[in-house]
This record gives C-alpha cells, structure tokens and sequence, in this order.
C-alpha cells in the first residue's frame, strides 16, 4: 500500500528517479493519462500489471522522447520514420518489431512493440528526466474508463502507485491512434483522434486484417473496455431515448441522456450535451461517463457516425455499451 501523491512540475524529477528505481508512476499526456516503469525492467513491468490488475496477454505502449529514441526500442523503418515525421510528437502509436531490450513482458509475448512520441510538454520533460523508455498503459483500472485527469487516476490508483504527475485535463481525450507497421500493409489496429482517414492519405494501402478500410482487432479488443460502472445503452432516434428515460424512472432510476450538440423533444427529463463534434465529444467523453457513473443510475447515449474522430469515440462507447443499440 503506497501513500499516493498528487503533484506538478516541482515533482517531475522525483517522478524520473522513481522511474529510475524500477517504480511506477502516472503521468498526463495529451490523450489520456499513463501509468509508467522503466521499460527495461521486467519487474516494474509487472508492477504496472499489478495495480491495473491487467491481464498478462495485453501488451504495453513503449514512450520516447523523438524517432531516434524510437529506434533504440525497435526497428523504425523507413515507413515508420514518415509516420513518425507527419503525427508526432502527438497521438499516434505505431507497432514495430521489437528489439531485444525490450522484455518479452512488456509486449505479451510478440515480437513486436508499439512505439509513441507524446507531446504533452510536462510529459516529454517526464521522459526526458526519466532517461529509460517508459512502457505505459492508460493509467486506469483494468475494464474501467480510461483516465483525463490527475483526479480520474487518483480515484482508481490511490494506494497502489507512488505518486501521480498532475498536468492538467488531456486535450485529446481518447487513446492514441495503434497503427501497425509490421503486419503486410500497414494496419490500423485502434481508431483514434489521428483518424483512419488521415492515414490514407499517407499510406493509401491502409487497411484492416480483412483488407477493409476498417479497424483491425488489437490484443486489446477482447476484453470488456470503458465499462462505467453504471449500466449504458445507446439510441439512434430521439423517439427511443425518451421511451428508455421514462422506463427506467418508471422503475425508480435515475436516468441521464448524453447527447450531441442540442436537442429538442426531450422536455424535462435531464440531458447532457457530449460536444459539438467528434473532437469536443473524444475531450469530454471519458470524464463525462466518469461524472454520470456517480450521479446517475443508468446512461442512454446517442450513436454517433461511424466515420472521422466522432468514428474513433463511437469504437470506445460501442464497448460501454456492451454493443447494444436501443431498439
Ligand atoms: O494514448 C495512449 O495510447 C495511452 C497513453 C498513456 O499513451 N496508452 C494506452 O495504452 O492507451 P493501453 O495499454 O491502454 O492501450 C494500448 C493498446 C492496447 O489495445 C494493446 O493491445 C495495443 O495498444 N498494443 C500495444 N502493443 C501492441 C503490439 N505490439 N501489437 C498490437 N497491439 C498492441
Ligand atoms: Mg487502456
């Protein structure tokens, strides 16, 4: 049981030599917060996998500074290095063949590693001071929503980390971009902010798994993500959110209604506005779900498009859901 401290820039050096000591930390970056070790170090990866109570077959982010950095964690190939050049520092990660420093724990087993550049200026000084690559998972709970601020990790990680970096709320909002760049044609594994269709403009054989211009399954997928502890059903007409509203306060919940942008024929019942678009909706989501899990019983959500960044918040909501669309 650690006693968990909360603190800003004063602490980014205690925070590396934490790092350097084979502990874990939390860290801001501009998508969601991580929860970082040495990845070098077998045992502060387990360490990681501990307080998140993750499953040992879900491989891990490796964080650096720049592409040159990159390259000492795996092999950055020509397409990697433009990749690299367009969208970082930012959110995009891109899984490569990995190097033998890496440990096999870090990656699950594969022979390969996902490599990212975040850009968030308190995260890079992070890493800077660090002076190992940081192998880091979002900084929440196995199955639980990923955390936006130092108040999201500390509500899931306080007692079981060290110390939390406070760098204010993630501008993005939602994870990275995985695009893998080991598979044959370069293969979005995870929908993000940098969306698919950006991508195609750089590699316009982007596909997935099936050769579609769709997501391919990363290890990841399979488990219950983004869960908010309350029940969360999805509605594509208004009609059906309204009838699902008034059956749970019929049954004595207290319902919430997340919405894009206004909405009109909802009357009294309470509704939350996500965002204008898919880049508002991606900042908000996750520390929306977080407020409505403790203010309400049950959370009826509208779908979104399918296409662009409002796509990429659909792929998390999907799984909150539990795939259920209001009939
Ligand atoms: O924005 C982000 O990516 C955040 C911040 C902290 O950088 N990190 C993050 O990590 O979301 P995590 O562990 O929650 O998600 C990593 C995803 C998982 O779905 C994992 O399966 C996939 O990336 N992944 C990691 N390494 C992989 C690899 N070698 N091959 C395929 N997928 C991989
Ligand atoms: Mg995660």
């Amino acid at each position: 049981m650690y006693q968990t401290i909360i603190g800003g820039r004063e602490l980014i050096k205690n925070a590396g030599e934490l790092i350097r000591k084979g502990e874990i930390v939390a860290f801001p970056t501009e998508t969601v917060y991580g929860l970082g070790g040495n990845a070098l170090d077998e045992s502060a990866i387990n360490k990681i996998y501990e307080a998140k109570n993750r499953p040992k077959d879900n491989p891990f982010i490796v964080h650096v500074t720049d592409a040159e950095a990159a390259d000492k964690v795996a092999v950055v190939t020509q397409e990697a290095e433009k990749l690299f050049k367009i969208f970082s520092p930012g959110p995009i990660t891109v899984v490569l063949r990995k190097r033998d420093c890496i440990p096999y724990a870090a990656t699950a087993g594969l022979g390969t590693v996902g490599v990212r550049i975040p850009s968030h200026p308190m995260c890079r000084e992070f890493l800077k001071e660090c002076k190992v690559p940081v192998a880091a998972p979002s900084a929440n709970l196995s199955k639980r929503v990923s955390p936006t601020s130092a108040s999201h990790v500390y509500e899931d990680m306080n007692g079981r980390i060290p110390l939390i970096l406070d760098g204010g709320d993630s501008e993005v909002g939602i994870e990275s971009t995985v695009i893998s760049l080991a598979a044959e044609v370069p293969t979005v594994l995870r929908p993000g902010i940098i969306t698919i269709e950006k991508l195609v403009e750089v590699f316009p054989e982007v596909r997935n798994h099936k050769g579609e211009i769709k997501v391919a399954p990363s290890p990841g997928m399979k488990y219950t993500h983004y869960a908010p502890l309350v029940p969360c059903v999805m509605f594509d007409s208004i009609l059906a959110a309204a009838k699902a509203y008034d059956n749970f306060v019929a049954e004595n919940l207290k319902p919430v209604i997340l919405i894009k942008g206004s909405w009109e024929g909802l009357g009294e019942r309470e509704v939350i506005n996500m965002g204008a678009d898919g880049k508002e909706i991606a900042k908000n989501i996750f520390g929306l779900l977080r407020y409505c899990e403790k203010n309400y019983d049950r959370i009826i959500v509208e779908k979104l498009s399918d296409c662009g960044e409002e796509g990429s918040v659909m792929n998390r909501l999907v799984k909150s859901c539990g795939g259920k669309i209001l009939p």
